[in-house]
């Protein structure tokens, strides 16, 4: 159900949460806040910072991450993601462990969850987008949208032709589908 755009939308709050170690699901949240912009304020936030402090009033959560081992993350994983590239990788903290102590969450009622994973084949089975939208759903989150995968086309990336835009048309469509905004 696609509401029309109203002013007061507007005044709503998305967090993103993410997780990224190759730059490509940190692209893809660029992407994401890109289509969420023009119908509500966004928030980004690397999962180590969201994992620091508490998390901010939202309306709207947005949670993202590669796919490791056909799923969310694991230390060992990220030790392992860390081994390939010389970008800084947080190892300590995970979207895994982020939602496993996420309680306190931010009053949203509302999520989405988004993922990166290897497109070609050989394809591997497993999605950290749906491992996040299970973890939210058992936390109470109504998932506006179902969880959507985004492509890569090697262990590191890149990205796929088209994964962007296709990114910020699927937050657009989060951003205004009826059950996203509050009662009133
Ligand atoms: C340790 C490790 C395990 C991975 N396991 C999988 C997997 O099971 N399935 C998959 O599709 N991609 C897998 N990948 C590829 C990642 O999904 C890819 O690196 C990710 O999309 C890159 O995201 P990032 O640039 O945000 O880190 C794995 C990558 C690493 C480093």
């Amino acid at each position: 159900m696609i509401a029309p755009y109203t002013e007061s939308r507007k005044m709503m709050r998305a967090l993103i949460v993410y997780e990224s170690m190759f730059g490509n699901t940190a692209a893809v949240t660029e992407a994401v806040a890109a289509g969420l912009r023009p119908h509500v304020e966004v928030i980004m936030c690397p999962v180590a910072v969201a994992a620091s402090k508490p998390a901010p009033q939202v309306d709207l959560l947005v949670v993202g991450a590669p796919t490791h081992a056909f799923g969310l993350s694991r230390a060992a994983t990220r030790r392992d993601a860390a081994d390939r590239t010389d970008a800084p990788v947080e190892i300590g903290v995970g979207v895994r462990e982020w939602l496993d102590a996420a309680l306190p969450l931010p009053a949203a009622r509302f999520a989405a969850a988004f993922g990166t994973k290897i497109a070609r084949p050989p394809w591997l089975p497993g999605s950290a987008a749906k491992g996040i939208g299970n973890r939210l759903r058992r936390l109470g989150y109504e998932l506006v949208v179902p969880p959507a995968d985004f492509y890569v086309d090697g262990m590191t990336g890149p990205l796929r032709t088209g994964e962007l835009a296709r990114a910020t048309r699927w937050a657009a469509q989060l951003a205004t589908t009826r059950s996203a905004l509050p009662a009133n």
